[in-house]
């Protein structure tokens, strides 16, 4: 916590299109930016309408909206094109009685039907819930159980893990495939959108009312459904414009998957609330794909994560080189923390700042930012935006001075907060524990110049690859192989990804540590749970540190992990 570090890349005449910091947070006023909305004088509001239609209806009809790339489809779907499907879907999922406030889940991979699916469900008011591709039966069962869904837009591929019997609820399967064949509670996509009228009624919701449900992990339980509502929008569309620093012309690229909140505030709302134009690549990440995605499309403003950066960083300047990159003039980054080598190495390689951004799935959009007018500080996130105030607090709710490290909180309210845990009150409550303030969870310093610096997860939650682990989701899969009888989970630090996932499992008797066996409980994680929820290293141990109320002590796991003094162990069981 000091500033020697306090290495500056100062910001250039090209970052500074933007009006200072300082500047932008004086007199802000956020009813300012509802001007914008179509909405501002009727208070009856669509996000999917402001999204895509309104920029359809004003002149960018034949702009391209979408360009989409995977290894055997390469197409452009302009904002006339997606507002035509968006409706075509909205009026399926009408057909099929499913009213405003009804979920609706997509769970498939990322192609140009995901986004008219996911658009057409939010104008007819219903909630979208997205799921990541790589869920596997159950991590989709909790989400599914747990929000009540009505409808799921899947593939056949995909329908396997998805435990249609158990969920009584769930009364419509949506199939998108070729030659779907529809067994009973089943939709053929194709069939039904052929034939699906373009125009749609929309259904004009109060700025309240639900929009998405992502679903997170936290330390204890089942995944949260955070849910948020159309208001979101007021900070979509203004983080995309100052942030991002979205104008006409550009073609921006966020590489997250809509699974994951970036992926839907700024992979669908922000670009398009912006009218920018953006690029969606599927398949799998490999760096080459990556370059020539920016290289094919002149991608002028990109958004990715560190664990991809660091990637990108491994493999080697050379592959840079082999692309023209020419047409990048944005690079931003969120997910975790940003390591100062790699702002270094984005300066070096790309010849672009790499602008660090904080915020998380319960904050709904972008909170501690570079802005690209500010100047640099390589591993600070920032500072908070316009219209926000951030301060770090002991756990009393005292506001700390600068340079002590203490809870990241930020000031109640704003635009794009979470509205609710879905089902869970008591949970949400906890975030705003101290009066005032939203609560993070995080734990962090702000410098005397007011740029703040992440110190860590105050809770157990894991962050590999950018993406949220609830340590307590996979050791309740673990428990369920035959032959674990206790598992506790860390995250453990990991130069390219973050932390890995690393378990330690007493064996039920009977069983012997095995290579063979580390190997099939891995799997079994992988196949039951989710690939990015298994542990990459297993560790067996005779017996695990629990507390007298039989809670496994992953602070004392990850004390032995990191070789560290256990600390307070007056709750352990013996
Ligand atoms: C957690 C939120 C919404 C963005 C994607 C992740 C960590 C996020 C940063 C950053 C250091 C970061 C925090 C946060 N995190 N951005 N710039 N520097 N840490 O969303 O899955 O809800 O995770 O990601 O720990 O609490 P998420």
């Amino acid at each position: 916590m000091n500033n020697e570090q306090a290495e500056i890349i100062k910001a250039t005449a090209t970052d500074a299109n933007l009006r200072s910091y300082e500047e932008a947070r004086s007199g802000f006023d956020w009813t300012e930016v509802e001007k914008h909305f179509s909405w501002h004088a009727t208070g009856k509001v669509n996000m999917a309408y402001e999204a895509i239609d309104r920029h359809a209806e004003a002149g960018l009809r034949d702009k391209v909206a979408l360009y989409y790339s995977d290894a055997t489809r390469d197409e452009a779907v302009t904002y006339g094109k997606m507002k035509t499907s968006s409706n075509k879907f909205g009026n399926v999922l009408r057909r099929l009685g499913v009213k405003k406030g009804d979920r609706v889940f997509i769970f498939m991979p990322r192609t140009p039907e995901l986004y008219a699916a996911l658009l057409g469900t939010i104008k007819i008011g219903a909630i979208v819930g997205p799921l990541f591709e790589a869920f596997m039966e159950q991590a989709v069962r909790d989400r599914l159980e747990d929000s009540q869904a009505v409808a799921i837009v899947t593939t056949p591929e995909l329908l396997p893990r998805v435990p249609v019997k158990d969920l009584p609820h769930l009364k419509h399967v949506i199939l998108v495939g070729d030659n779907i064949q529809a067994g009973p509670g089943q939709v053929d996509f194709k069939g039904e959108m052929a034939q699906a009228s373009d125009e749609l009624a929309i259904e004009w919701v109060d700025r309240e009312d639900g929009l998405i449900l992502h679903y997170t992990s936290g330390s204890t339980g089942k995944p949260k459904g955070v849910f948020h509502v159309h208001n979101a929008m007021i900070q979509h569309y203004y983080t995309g414009k100052i942030v991002l620093d979205l104008k006409p012309g550009d073609v921006y690229w966020c590489t997250a998957d809509p699974g994951w909140v970036t992926g839907t505030s700024y992979g669908v709302f922000a670009p398009w609330l912006n009218g920018a134009t953006n690029v969606v690549r599927g398949g799998r990440f490999k760096p080459q794909d990556w370059y020539s995605t920016i290289e094919k499309n002149k991608v002028t403003v990109w958004y990715s994560a560190p664990t991809s950066f660091r990637m990108l960083m491994s493999a080697g300047d050379e592959t840079v080189e082999q692309f023209d990159l020419s047409s990048l003039r944005h690079v931003l980054s969120v997910g975790e923390p940003l390591n100062p080598e790699v702002v270094r190495w984005g300066l070096k390689v790309y010849n672009q700042r790499i602008h660090d951004t904080w915020w998380m799935t319960e904050t709904g959009g972008q909170l501690i930012c570079n802005y690209p007018s500010m100047d640099i500080r390589p591993g600070s996130m920032g500072k908070p935006i316009p219209g926000t105030e951030a301060a770090i607090l002991d756990d009393n709710g005292n506001v700390l001075p600068p340079n002590r490290m203490g809870n990241l909180a930020i000031k109640t309210p704003w635009p794009s907060m979470m509205r609710k845990i879905w089902n869970n009150p008591a949970k949400y409550e906890e975030y705003f524990r101290l009066t005032g303030w939203y609560v993070s969870g995080d734990s962090a310093y702000m410098d005397e110049d007011g740029y703040f610096w992440f110190q860590g997860r105050v809770d157990d939650v894991i962050n590999t690859s950018g993406e949220r682990v609830g340590p307590f989701e996979v050791e309740s899969k673990l428990v369920e192989h035959p032959a674990v009888a206790e598992a506790g989970v860390i995250g453990k630090p990991d130069p390219l990804r973050g932390e890995i996932i690393k378990a330690f499992i007493s064996l039920r008797v009977g069983f012997e540590p095995s290579d063979e066996l580390k190997a099939d409980i891995a799997k079994f994680v992988k196949e039951g749970l989710a690939a990015h929820a298994a542990p990459r290293e297993i560790e067996f141990k005779d017996k695990l540190p629990k507390t007298r109320s039989g809670k496994i002590m992953r602070r004392v796991l990850k004390a032995w992990e990191l070789g560290l003094p256990t600390g307070d162990l007056s709750t352990i069981e013996d």
